[in-house]
């Protein structure tokens, strides 16, 4: 090998080291910055099962996102259910699909048709589940407030003021 062709092949091999080690602390400087998706579910894998069944034979993504999708997209300006566990309880939202009239409790500032249907004709069984899949959507406390803010905002049409 010429002294001229060792050093192109050590120039290759230097740029090659720097570029892998530039990837790496690149990558490791996005995994820092980007805390990630502040949405998960505690649900087990069978209640997940169950309640997606009743979230399509119910439609409930034509008005709501719920893991970012919804059929169309920000049209309705439905609530998001996206961490929804975190802002009510189990209980709340049993009660919440069993009334008759769901705007007795959170009244609509929208058309008819763009308003919460009520869930009361469904099953019992069917409303517990649906109950118990939405308190498991939860949100990461650093997302929590923001969470909070995106659904007063979208329930009232008003900037929300923290207390
Ligand atoms: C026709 C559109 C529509 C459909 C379909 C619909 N919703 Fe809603 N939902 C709304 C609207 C709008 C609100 C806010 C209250 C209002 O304006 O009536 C709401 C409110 C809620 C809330 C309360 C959110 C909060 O801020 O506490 C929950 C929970 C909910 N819906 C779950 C569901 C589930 C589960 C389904 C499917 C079984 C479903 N919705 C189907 C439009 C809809």
């Amino acid at each position: 090998m010429k002294k001229g062709e060792k050093l192109i092949f050590a120039l290759i091999g230097l740029i090659a080291v720097v570029s892998v080690v530039y990837q790496g602390w690149q990558v490791a400087n996005v995994t820092e910055e980007d805390p990630g998706i502040p949405y998960y579910s505690t649900a087990s894998n069978e209640l997940s099962d169950k309640a997606g069944k009743l979230i399509r034979k119910h439609s409930c993504r034509e008005c709501h996102k719920i893991f970012f999708l919804n059929d169309l997209t920000q049209n309705v300006p439905s609530p998001s259910l996206d961490g929804i566990g975190s802002l009510r309880t189990e209980e709340w939202l049993y009660n919440y699909f069993s009334a008759e009239n769901p705007q007795e409790i959170i009244p609509s500032r929208l058309k008819q048709r763009f308003q919460m249907p009520s869930l009361a004709h469904l099953s019992e069984e069917d409303r517990r589940i649906l109950a118990a899949y939405m308190a498991s959507l939860k949100v990461e406390d650093w997302y929590l407030e923001e969470t909070r803010k995106a659904a007063y905002e979208k329930r009232t049409g008003k900037e929300y003021q923290p207390e």
